[in-house]
């Protein structure tokens, strides 16, 4: 019988059947799996379902020769060497889809809180400031008008794609950059340099890969109009983090709403930390119940399938097949 391991306990009936189909071990923490204790899990596995957390990398797959297959419960798989896994014919799974409206969610959310200053304002009421002397006035708190600003997506996949109709009911133009043609029903598409220029906030939905690494640095940082506000739910590797920071305490950017960081957990020392107007979440973009059982439930056939020797349902390097 096949050996399956999963890194972490996952929710959901599926992730339970696919025990009725191997012999299946799973990581019970305390905590995240140590690196250590992954390698040592992969060396006798002939599969596993991993996170976003558990690196991959090409000297880890030289030391679980067994390996037939990854399944990853998570859109992004950045933390997978996928040429290494194709160069084996190792399919890798990922959960593209299920986690779509959560994520953009949680970007709308970054949005209207770096727009309006929520964070800042919350902080405010709970630090006792909020007294009679600055009770109200017609420049408290003031913030950012979402209607008829305009909204530039770096990449138009299915998550930019959401945020671009949430945008569109809250009255904002939306313009975006693609590395491939693509055409959006109300969304204008232009180079990514004019998308920064012209954009008042900045949303960004690349996956992170060799080509994306930086892609927004400290050049491209300076275009964005002065005052613009910068959303990141994608990956923390695409935005030089170090000149976002001095970009937010220089003034040039109003603001920023962020979900994921160069490294995570976020170290103390970060200058973001600190930097004005900015909104941190701790990569949260699919935090939601309903999606996290559906990611696991798209993880678990996707493991399924390649247990039976099928095709995978969402495989991201599928040259295996060929
Ligand atoms: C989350 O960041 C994911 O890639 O699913
Ligand atoms: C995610 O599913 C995306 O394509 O943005």
């Amino acid at each position: 019988m096949s050996h399956i391991y999963l890194t972490h306990a996952l929710p959901g009936k599926r992730i339970a059947e696919l025990g009725q189909h191997c012999d299946m071990d799973c990581w019970s923490g305390p905590g995240l799996l140590p690196a250590d204790r992954l390698r040592l899990a992969l060396a006798a596995a002939d599969g596993v379902v991993c996170l976003l957390t558990d690196r991959i990398d090409a000297a880890l797959l030289a030391a679980a020769p067994r390996l037939r297959f990854i399944s990853s419960v998570s859109v992004g798989l950045d933390h997978v060497d996928l040429e290494a896994a194709t160069g084996r014919g190792i399919p890798v799974g990922h959960t593209p889809g299920v986690l779509v409206d959560a994520t953009a969610d949680t970007a709308f959310a970054l949005l209207l809180a770096a727009a309006r200053r929520i964070a800042e304002a919350d902080a405010f009421v709970r630090g006792g400031h909020w007294r009679p002397e600055t009770a109200w006035s017609p420049d408290f708190f003031l913030g950012r008008d979402l209607a008829g600003a305009t909204l530039g997506l770096v990449g138009l996949g299915a998550i930019a794609r959401a945020v671009a109709r949430r945008a569109a009911a809250f009255g904002m133009r939306v313009v975006a950059w693609n590395r491939s043609p693509r055409t959006v029903p109300g969304v204008e598409v232009l180079p990514l340099d004019d998308v920064l220029a012209a954009s008042d906030f900045v949303s960004v939905h690349v996956a992170l890969a060799p080509q994306t690494r930086g892609l927004l640095d400290a050049q491209r940082l300076a275009q964005l109009r002065p005052g613009a506000v910068l959303i990141n739910t994608a990956r923390g590797g695409i935005v030089d983090e170090a000149a976002l920071a001095d970009a937010l305490i220089s003034g040039h950017l109003g603001g920023a709403g962020l979900d994921v960081y160069e490294r995570e957990p976020l170290p103390a020392e970060s200058p973001l930390l600190t930097a004005p107007n900015t909104v941190l979440a701790p990569h949260i973009g699919s935090a939601t119940a309903l999606t996290r059982r559906r990611m696991a439930d798209l993880a678990a056939a996707n493991a399924l399938a390649a247990l039976r020797g099928e095709r995978m349902p969402h495989c991201a390097n599928p040259a295996v097949y060929e």
